[in-house]
């Protein structure tokens, strides 16, 4: 039998989409799952609702058009030559600034629509009955971000800008694919761990109080879900066939790639150039030449750099071998990588905002905070 979905652990085996069959024969329902049932029961910790202004009130104010959300030296392009001779006035850096974290905050969005759609998939294919209450639970807390992240840009910016082409088409893949490893790879370890990143940097600089606290918020559910990915990772990656382990490895690099390429990619910005006036040619060439000069393992040092930490995840699960360290190590120091802890950036930063939402939660009961794997 030729299994598309790589099933090394029955918690994960899979049928069609359209096998609704399957899904009603007698012995399955006595031999659900218990692997994930810490995570799914946890959901009652951290529930928050995005329309309940005792979690998050909507209405706080920001004043965009004064103050920069982020601090300069996280926004690099305007080190470039030309463009800090083009926006030299205080007025116009704040702007583009701002505008660059609309384009930030509508690629998570986006990502967050994918999620929820991914997760309603996986319900259609994981055969598992407790795979499938956790993917049901996953789908239900990705709505949220949906409806949280479109608050936001409603109330920073009045409408989101279009989804850049690298991650839609990653999106569209994955979420299009029946089979279960594309899938968790692509978004439970490569989308939600870049997104963990993305929250932790967002948490630590954003100025805009109500940013930070989405974040927050978001992270406390997204720690888990990519939580789900890594027990994914230890059941099956051990246990796969070196032809296997090839094919899950060059999946894991092709998303990888396509995520460097969505935020990396100038010609994606283009927009937001002739925004501004700027020559995009122009502020192209400026890249190349600064990106020649500088050390490329560089330039993704910082511990909270959405890069650093999704390659992070990757060689954690096992899924870097020496057939696919070169592409990563364009990037970064892989060495260095290798000798840090595993725990996931951005874990403290949840398990902080788990505190907060039973402190809401459960006013009269003393609770304990676990992001439990198992
Ligand atoms: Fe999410
Ligand atoms: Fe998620």
């Amino acid at each position: 039998m030729t299994d598309n979905n790589i099933t090394k652990d029955a918690m994960y085996g899979a049928v069609a989409p359209d096998d609704f069959e399957s899904m009603i024969e007698l012995d399955r329902y006595e031999q659900r799952s218990t692997a994930f049932d810490k995570i799914i029961s946890a959901t009652h910790d951290h529930f928050w609702d995005p329309l309940d202004k005792r979690y998050i009130d909507f209405d706080e104010p920001f004043d965009l058009e004064n103050v920069a959300m982020m601090p300069e030296e996280q926004q690099p392009l305007l080190r470039l030559p030309y463009i800090a001779e083009k926006l030299a006035d205080p007025k116009e850096r704040i702007r583009f600034i701002n505008h660059m974290q609309l384009w930030n905050f509508s690629s998570i969005l986006h990502g967050e629509q994918g999620a929820l759609n991914l997760s309603a998939s996986l319900c259609h294919v994981l055969k598992d009955q407790g795979a499938q209450e956790y993917a049901a639970n996953q789908t239900r807390e990705e709505a949220r971000h949906v409806t949280a992240f479109a608050k936001y840009i409603k109330s920073r910016w009045g409408r989101p800008v279009p989804c850049g082409a690298a991650l839609k088409s990653l999106l569209i893949e994955i979420i299009d694919s029946p089979a279960v490893y594309k899938k968790i790879i692509g978004m439970q370890m490569l989308v939600e761990g870049l997104a963990m990143g993305a929250f932790a940097n967002g948490f630590r600089f954003n100025r805009d109080p109500l940013a930070r606290k989405l974040f927050q918020l978001v992270m406390t559910d997204e720690a888990f879900h990519h939580k789900f990915g890594k027990i994914w990772a230890d059941k099956t990656i051990p246990k796969l066939t070196e032809a296997e382990r090839n094919l899950v490895e060059d999946w894991a690099a092709h998303c990888a790639q396509s995520l460097l390429f969505n935020n990396g990619s100038p010609e994606q910005q283009q927009v937001i150039y002739g925004e501004f006036g700027l020559d995009p040619q122009r502020v192209i060439e400026d890249i190349m030449e600064r990106r020649k000069n500088r050390d490329p393992k560089k330039r993704f040092k910082s511990e909270t750099n959405v890069f650093r930490v999704l390659i992070k995840t990757l060689l954690n699960a096992g899924l870097i071998t020496a057939r696919t360290r070169g592409f990563y190590a364009m990037y970064i120091d892989m060495d260095e990588l290798s000798a840090e802890s595993t725990r996931m950036v951005g874990d403290d930063i949840a398990e902080e905002g788990i505190r907060y939402l039973q402190a809401i939660n459960f006013k009269d009961q003393a609770r304990t905070v676990s992001i439990a794997a198992e």
